[in-house]
């Protein structure tokens, strides 16, 4: 199943940023500065982006921390992160692994950060809980993950294909998204804050 879902984010990588620039209501990418920002990281910090797909969040990231930090995008997806290596190879700041996002391959507490943007809905089954048991140790104490994730659509069009892509998740999984995600989240996290952005299309959950 994991070798299927990669090769299908494989093949979706040749056309994922067309796709989203169709899509996308912020051309120059301020939903990842607005991400990058609410990450409250600094010089010389070390920032982890998950399922970074072809590095969109990267560049804010690194901007952030500086000639003195790290950014790590990590993606199981080699098509993705080859994508994501053409747009970041002059940033020495910035790293690609290619892992799942549920085995972090990492040390315990290490990262200043940790984002997810518009990816963590596509994670199946037992994936979700135990990716977020993976951040929760690899995180230094006290520093948040940020996940960045779709809200429902005001326009009726784009909010049908939005019900259809959850719905193909399954329907117990997008009743699960659409009504429980803070209660999900707070089953894991002490704090839990919503901001909605300025787009108005997109929310931010702080968790810490
Ligand atoms: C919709 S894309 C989002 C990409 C990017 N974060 C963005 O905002 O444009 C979802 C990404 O999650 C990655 N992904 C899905 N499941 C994963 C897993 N279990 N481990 C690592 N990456 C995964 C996919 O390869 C894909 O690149």
């Amino acid at each position: 199943m994991g070798k299927i879902r990669r090769n299908y984010y494989d093949l979706f990588s040749k056309f994922y940023d067309r796709f989203i620039a169709m899509h996308a209501t912020d051309g120059q990418g301020a939903l990842r500065d607005i991400l990058a920002e609410h990450t409250a990281a600094g010089p010389g910090d070390i920032v982890l982006d998950i399922c970074t797909g072809t590095g969109a969040a990267l560049r804010p990231l690194a901007a952030r921390v500086e000639n003195t930090g790290v950014v790590v995008g990590l993606d199981f997806s080699s098509g993705m992160l080859r994508a994501a290596h053409e747009k970041t190879r002059s940033n020495a700041r910035v790293c690609l692994v290619q892992a799942d996002c549920s085995r972090l391959p990492f040390k315990t507490g290490v990262f200043a950060a940790i984002t997810c943007s518009h990816a963590f809905y596509e994670l199946k089954g037992k994936t979700q809980v135990k990716t977020i048991e993976e951040i929760k140790r690899c995180l230094l104490p006290g520093k948040p993950f940020l996940m960045m994730e779709h809200e429902v659509p005001e326009n009726r069009l784009v909010r049908l294909l939005f019900y259809i892509r959850l719905m193909s998740m399954g329907r117990e999984r997008a009743v699960q998204i659409l009504k429980h995600e803070l209660v999900f989240l707070k089953r894991h996290f002490r704090h839990v804050k919503k901001t909605t952005t300025i787009t108005g299309r997109s929310k931010i959950y702080t968790c810490i």
